[in-house]
């Protein structure tokens, strides 16, 4: 709802040549006829406008390339919008063990930038995409409830609860309509290769080792990303201002096991598993409880293996999406990141 009491028509949403934001903006106009999108991307090396290329022509939908802590960029993006979805963000945790700073300006000043413009055209709603990361490591038989105290433990999930506390800032300072959103690790299409799953499934096809961190055991929820975007629509037409939402599919599984399904789906041999020295500070686990969200009549349609065979599929037959990828900056992160682990693997 908006200001007028009225469902969003004109979304702004940032950093939709991401792999979340990308699913986000096709699933909107593809459920809302009605809707129109602004899409605010810097288009670091993250953001790939392959994954909005069929958009091109769509009268619909518009592209500024832009930085949400640039305030006059973001103020003209914020012109005649009812409501904002933040998804840009530095999101990979391994990047943010290098040095956080581009994390700190996006994710937390980025984020207070947008809030700012946002309040001062007087959006109807603002979500925050957060990360159930925040809460830190959750002992077995836990889950995290929205009202847990945040234990970030890696510079990115730091940031993203600096992000997230701004949000609460000027939902009780000027009663800006934010939700937060924590949601668990998304598997799909259009994930870049550098995120886990990718990483297993385009080594797999190269026939390069997959690189497990430390004994595997570490335990994620994994969301089908398409259902994450459906809980994102229901949230900015029913969700509560200053309210936060869990968003988790209840699939737990340890990584190792997630790699051993990917092998499976690909016939490749589990010989390819390669156990290399841990990530430092890596929580073993999260897990959300979701009840919340779920009151909302939210459940997730796909099961986890049924997704993780779609995102399989996907990158089998998108080979030239992920090869452009992979050709780019990220061979130099991945000779930095495995180099040493793999014994001296490039990656590119
Ligand atoms: N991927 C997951 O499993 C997951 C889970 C929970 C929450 N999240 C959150 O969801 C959001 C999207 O995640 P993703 O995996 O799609 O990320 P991604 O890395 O694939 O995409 C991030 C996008 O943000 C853009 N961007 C980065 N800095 C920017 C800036 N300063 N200004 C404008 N655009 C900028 C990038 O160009 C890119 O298009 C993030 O906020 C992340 O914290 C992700």
């Amino acid at each position: 709802m908006n200001g007028s009491g009225l469902p969003p028509r004109r979304l702004l949403v940032t950093g939709g040549c991401g792999f979340i934001g990308s699913n986000f903006i096709h699933f909107l106009l593809r459920e809302h006829p009605d809707v129109a999108v602004v899409n605010l991307d810097k288009l670091t090396y993250a953001g790939n406008p392959d994954n909005l290329r069929d958009l091109e022509g769509d009268s619909r939908y518009r592209f500024i390339r832009g930085d949400i802590a640039d305030a006059d960029v973001v103020e003209q993006a914020m012109v005649g919008v009812d409501a904002v979805v933040n998804f840009a963000a530095e999101t990979h945790v391994d990047r943010s063990l290098f040095g956080a700073d581009d994390f700190i300006r996006t994710d937390v000043h980025g984020t207070y930038v947008l809030l700012r413009a946002a309040q001062v055209a007087g959006a109807g709603r603002f979500i925050q995409v957060s990360t159930d990361e925040v809460y830190g490591d959750v002992p077995p038989g836990k889950r995290s409830r929205e009202s847990d105290p945040l234990h970030p433990r890696s510079p990115y999930a730091a940031s993203k609860a600096g992000g997230e506390m701004q949000c609460i800032a000027f939902w009780e300072t000027y009663r800006l309509p934010v939700i937060i959103t924590r949601a668990s690790n998304n598997v799909g299409p259009r994930q870049h290769p550098e995120k886990a799953v990718p990483l297993f499934v385009t080594n797999a096809l190269r026939g390069e080792p997959l690189p497990v961190y430390g004994d595997g055991r570490q335990r994620r929820d994994w969301l089908y990303v398409e259902d994450h975007c459906r809980a994102l629509d229901l949230l900015l037409r029913r969700g509560e201002p200053g309210e936060v939402y869990n968003i988790g599919a209840d699939n737990e599984r340890e990584n190792v096991e997630v790699a051993a399904l990917v092998l499976r789906e690909l016939e490749k041999p589990l010989g390819l598993i390669r156990h290399v020295e841990d990530r430092p500070g890596h929580d073993r686990r999260y897990a959300l409880d979701s009840s919340k969200l779920r009151a909302l009549s939210w459940a997730p349609r796909h099961g986890f293996e049924e997704a993780l065979r779609a995102t399989v599929r996907w990158y089998v037959e998108n080979e030239w999406w992920w090869r452009r990828v992979r050709e780019g900056d990220f061979a130099r992160f991945y000779a930095a990141q495995y180099g040493h682990r793999l014994g001296g693997a490039t990656g590119g």
